[in-house]
């Protein structure tokens, strides 16, 4: 028992998401065969085949008396194309507040993390904050408890914050993806880029002084900027975004520090130099 947990847990299976297990093959199965009898009991046009209930090669054999087994679990994922890119940039284009983009990420049915995931985990903190902080996807943690950067990692960056004197109420917490990769793998570029409309429209919105990117993979879905986080921390850059050059600073992310304590010297100066930058900006505003 203990290795099959061991196994699960190496392949990324390693919380629940529901109390009751459910026999999705099944389901499956059985929608799939509703679906093709109403197509059958559908009145017939002239020229066209009556509709059959398509059986997979392990079906019974005419004239046996085998009842049909379920057919194999039809791939019900979608293949993100260029259609599914727009749909999702046209429904942030159309969120005019964060509750109606919060709305339009949680009705989204365009990326297969999402299958996969317990939670839609879309923010935290204040939303009126002058600094945002953008993470990469959510872990297990953030994928139960619904927030960004609750786990390990996140715990570690609240302390970095409120070391230069920025608590969870003075700033707005979000990721690329609202999704948790399935065992926390990295997530593709399609994916990344299927969720970008998003939290692009969700920094729009919240258009705060300062934002914060966490890590290189963020760095690069936003800026576009493939140059190692080594590079890239520690040096203001800007976003275009409400018409106006956003203050941009790329940062380790808190997972790298946790495996990399020694870096955590440059990680306090980058934050340093952002607390500088929002008293200047509270200063001047
Ligand atoms: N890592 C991230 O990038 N985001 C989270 O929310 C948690 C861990």
């Amino acid at each position: 028992m203990r290795e099959l947990l061991e196994f699960y847990v190496a392949a990324g299976v390693d919380c629940a998401l529901a109390d009751e297990p459910q026999d999705r093959f099944a389901e499956s199965a059985a929608a799939q065969i509703k679906a093709a009898q109403k197509k059958q009991s559908a009145p017939q046009r002239a020229g066209e085949q009556p509709a059959t209930i398509p059986v997979s090669s392990s079906a019974p054999s005419p004239g046996s008396n085998e009842t049909a087994a379920p057919r194999p679990l039809r791939q019900t994922a979608k293949v993100p194309n260029e259609e599914v890119i727009a749909a999702a940039r046209e429904l942030a284009a159309g969120a005019t507040s964060l509750e109606k983009l919060q709305e339009a990420v949680n009705g989204f049915e365009g990326c297969n993390l999402k299958k996969y995931a317990k939670s839609t985990v879309f923010a935290d903190g204040n939303p009126a904050a002058k600094i945002m902080l953008v993470g990469e996807a959510p872990g297990r943690e953030e994928d139960i408890s619904g927030k960004p950067f609750t786990g390990p990692a996140g715990q570690l960056l609240d302390k970095m914050l409120a070391s230069v004197g920025i608590d969870r109420s003075a700033a707005y917490f979000a990721n690329i993806l609202p999704w948790r990769p399935p065992g926390n793998r990295a997530p593709t570029s399609v994916e990344s880029e299927l969720c970008r409309p998003f939290i692009e429209r969700q920094i729009a919105l919240v258009d705060p002084d300062i934002l914060v990117l966490i890590g290189a993979a963020t760095a690069k879905v936003l800026l576009g900027k493939s140059e190692s986080i080594v590079r890239l921390r520690g040096r203001w850059t800007t976003y275009k975004c409400n018409d106006r050059d956003m203050l941009v600073m790329p940062i380790f992310h808190p997972e790298y520090l946790l495996k990399q304590p020694a870096q955590k010297r440059l990680a306090w100066q980058d934050l340093l130099t952002i607390k500088r930058k929002l008293n200047e900006a509270s200063a001047g505003s």
